[in-house]
């Protein structure tokens, strides 16, 4: 298969984009352990779904306690002194993981239409950006497995202090469908950077690229029992991984319930260290000097990318009340032109939701705005005779008190709200219990930044939108999660500064490079 590479210019998508292979036989659904594949202990197997059709893809083995087990300790072997993984140098570890990228690259059309299969997003978006991002995150880490150094403290003259980073063991890493691949290796590729073992298990939605990953493990030369993949179920064999008394840390992206659920097994078993990434409420504030095209697509992007099914979303967007009538207008016409369907189709913009499980409490919610009293712009109910799509919802009106502006939809509804003063809408936007991104739109830099250090959240963008790097860190305050991803964060045993400080990534962007206005005015 020839590798097909990113064949954007000028923004513009050109005459060779990509094509996904609309036939592409499923080959690895069993599960990983010591570069092997395994049927389950149990016999057991589960299906999974093409969220376009409802239609079956395959059937997976589904993994449960005793096939974590059986991974767990192959993860142990594999971390014991003097074993193959232990005893590579850094510079070796790094050069793996630059050819585990180099083999995303080479599989990048299989992988995406993978994903696309299992997820329902659109196949250029799998493409292009996922893709694009765990390729990043690969290299990124890569260049960092031979430059992690401790440091010599100076103390009594007698006597010699250092600090070693060190890898903490065996890590657990469970991952949500909405960004299987990317959120897989977002957790994989700073634990085996940093010499770790992992224990890794997707989504039950979405377990088919996971496993893929494993066959590119093998193929890379990464020694057995380094990498782990086990399907299965939340309540089975991710409890199975929250409870275990030989994982040292887990890395979970999914709902805040969850998340809760494995803090409490963490603490419960062997005190295991967490890191959380959790759901978001996230506030996107438009003020009435804001550049108005930027505000309206960014806006429209950050609520409806990937079906709406994003921690980041914009899901309480607050406009300035100058404004207020032209962005509600806008914003309609921005819905209207969406397009959903066949997330292979290149021109689709939009595909089906995850399950019948998100899609019946996306519906669910938007009946309660309707409810109360949220003015229905556009959309508000589901499209197509078959698949679960839902058609971008834009409600007007909305105020702090209702359902849409308080829970996490995870779907592509988009609430706009009306403020008329900067301490107003600060109070209003950090009256949450969650705190992961938010988005301030201004021209003037004093308000900028006046917002943007009073909001509670570990992410603000200024003028731009979802714009993440595998460079800086990612990660919640309040109740969106623990602990940061991406950047330099895979320190272990070892703390930079005091622990006791939350940090706040800003990011400004100027003429955002990250969307491309179509209807930007030169
Ligand atoms: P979830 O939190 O149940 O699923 C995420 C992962 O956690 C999956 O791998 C799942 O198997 C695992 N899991 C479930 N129960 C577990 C348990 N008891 N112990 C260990 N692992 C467990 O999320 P779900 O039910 O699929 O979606 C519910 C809501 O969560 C969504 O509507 C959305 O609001 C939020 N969510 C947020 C995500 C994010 O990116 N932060 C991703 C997915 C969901
Ligand atoms: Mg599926």
């Amino acid at each position: 298969m020839a590798a097909v590479n990113g064949a954007v210019e000028n923004g513009q998508p050109d005459k060779k984009l990509p094509r996904p292979l609309r036939d592409l036989a499923i080959q690895h659904t069993k599960i990983f352990i010591n570069n092997e594949w395994h049927e389950s202990m149990s016999g057991k197997k589960f299906p999974t779904y093409n969220p376009s059709t409802v239609e079956k893809i395959c059937d997976v083995e589904e993994g449960d306690k005793p096939d974590v087990d059986k991974a767990v300790e192959a993860a142990k072997a594999a971390f014991q002194r003097g074993s193959l993984w232990r005893q590579m140098d850094a510079l070796s570890r790094g050069r793996l993981l630059h050819k585990l990228a180099d083999l995303f690259e080479r599989d990048r059309v299989i992988l995406a239409t993978l994903e696309t299969m299992d997820t329902g997003k659109p196949f250029l978006h799998a493409f292009f950006i996922d893709l694009e991002g765990c390729i990043k995150t690969l290299r990124y880490y890569a260049g960092w497995a031979d430059k992690i150094q401790g440091r010599t403290i100076p103390v009594d003259e007698n006597v010699v202090c250092f600090t070693r980073h060190e890898p903490m063991g065996v890590c657990g890493a469970i991952t949500p469908w909405n960004f299987p691949l990317l959120m897989l290796v977002w957790k994989m590729a700073p634990a085996l950077c940093c010499g770790n073992t992992l224990i890794i298990k997707p989504a039950e939605q979405t377990p088919l690229t996971s496993l893929y990953i494993g066959s590119l493990i093998k193929e890379v030369g990464f020694p057995p029992g380094v990498v782990n993949i086990v399907p299965g179920y939340g309540p089975t064999a991710g409890a199975a991984i929250s409870a275990h008394q030989n994982i040292d840390k887990i890395a979970f992206t999914g709902s805040t319930e969850v998340g809760k659920l494995i803090k409490e097994a963490a603490s419960k078993s062997n005190l295991k260290r967490v890191t959380l990434e959790l759901g978001g409420k996230n506030p996107c504030i438009v003020c009435a000097d804001a550049d108005l095209d930027v505000a309206v697509e960014c806006a429209h992007q950050g609520v409806f990318f990937n079906q709406g099914q994003c921690c980041t979303a914009a899901s309480r967007v607050f406009v300035e009340e100058q404004i207020y009538q032209e962005f509600v207008k806008r914003s309609v016409e921005y819905a209207k032109k969406r397009l959903i369907g066949d997330p292979f189709d290149a021109k689709t913009e939009q595909g089906p939701q995850i399950d019948q499980k998100q899609f019946d409490k996306i519906l669910e919610l938007i009946e309660s705005g309707k409810k109360e009293g949220a003015k229905l712009e556009y959309g508000g109910l589901a499209i197509g005779d078959r698949g679960l799509f839902i058609k971008p919802t834009v409600f007007s009106e909305v105020t702090d008190n209702m359902r849409i502006a308080k829970e996490e939809i995870f779907g592509p509804v988009q609430s706009i709200m009306k403020f008329k003063s900067i301490d107003e809408v600060i109070k209003r936007a950090n009256n949450t219990e969650y705190g992961l991104t938010a988005a301030v739109f201004t021209k003037n830099l004093d308000r900028a930044l006046t917002l943007a250090s009073a909001l509670e959240s570990g992410t603000v963008w200024i003028n731009c939108y979802n714009a993440l790097y595998a460079q800086a860190p990612f990660g919640g305050f309040k109740m969106s999660g623990n602990g940061r991803e991406l950047a330099m964060y895979h320190r272990v045993r070892d703390q930079k500064g005091p622990t006791n400080l939350s940090d706040r990534l800003y990011i400004l962007g100027h003429q955002p490079p990250h969307i491309k206005p179509s209807n930007r005015k030169k």
